[in-house]
């Protein structure tokens, strides 16, 4: 399978989005504000004070980026991805952020917090494993790392994954793949769940999606993890 090249999505990666996620919200921003603030939540309320850095691994074109600077008004916040072109447009866009190609930032750079969204369907099962390292051995020890993903079981998940350009690539993770893998990449699991339930139709009810996390028919799922 040939591994998508997001140098050539990155001018249109917006409109995509708005194109694949319109009938579930039409504000684009939601799902990357909610994995912002629930990355926050299970990183515990009690850290966010002291949060100095948080890194948002594959961060792409930095749609996430004002939320974290919301949510960390002090942390010095940090993008990284192998796309030189989506980087380009997340600094144009967010001049408060930096943003570094995946070898350029050093292991020695440690964060609070790190935040993959989207990411790791995209990186070849055979290459996971390097990838969680790569995010623990950036982590502070008692850091958190938290995994937002595509799930599998969900039908219309499945749907805009198979009509999708840029998830040509795609192979998708199981939220039991993903734990064992953060297993064995000495995370330790904090939490795990189901999410985003509900369509804007239905946003009178996104109060409970946090009694349904237990069942796999979310659009998505996420696993948080502390680095020991
Ligand atoms: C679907 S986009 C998600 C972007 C962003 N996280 C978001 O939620 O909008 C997937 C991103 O993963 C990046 N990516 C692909 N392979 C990667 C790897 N091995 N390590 C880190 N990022 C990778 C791509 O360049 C792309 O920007």
């Amino acid at each position: 399978m040939t591994k998508i090249d997001f140098d050539q999505y990155a001018g249109q990666y917006e409109a995509l989005i708005a194109a694949q996620t319109g009938f579930f919200d039409r504000d684009n921003d939601y799902f990357v504000r909610y994995k912002v603030e629930r990355a926050k939540q299970l990183a515990g309320q009690s850290l966010t004070d002291e949060v100095a850095a948080v890194l948002d691994f594959g961060c792409g074109v930095g749609r996430a980026m004002p939320h974290f600077r919301a949510a960390f008004p002090n942390a010095d916040v940090v993008g990284c991805d192998p796309s030189a072109d989506s980087l380009t447009i997340a600094r144009r866009d967010n001049p408060d952020c930096r943003f570094l190609g995946l070898d350029k930032l050093s292991a020695a750079t440690k964060f609070d917090l790190v935040l993959a969204s989207c990411v790791f369907h995209h990186i070849a099962p055979a290459e996971r494993q390097d990838a969680l390292r790569y995010c623990h051995d950036r982590l502070k020890p008692g850091g958190h790392f938290v995994i937002f993903e595509h799930n599998p079981f969900n039908p219309v998940t499945r749907h805009l994954v198979n009509t999708c350009p840029f998830d040509a690539d795609a192979v998708l993770l199981t939220m039991r793949e993903t734990m064992r893998r953060m297993r064995e990449a000495k995370f330790d699991i904090a939490a795990t769940g189901y999410c985003l339930f509900f369509p804007a139709q239905l946003a009178s009810l996104r109060p409970l999606e946090k009694y349904l996390s237990w069942l796999p028919l979310g659009g998505q799922y996420f696993v948080s993890g502390v680095r020991a």
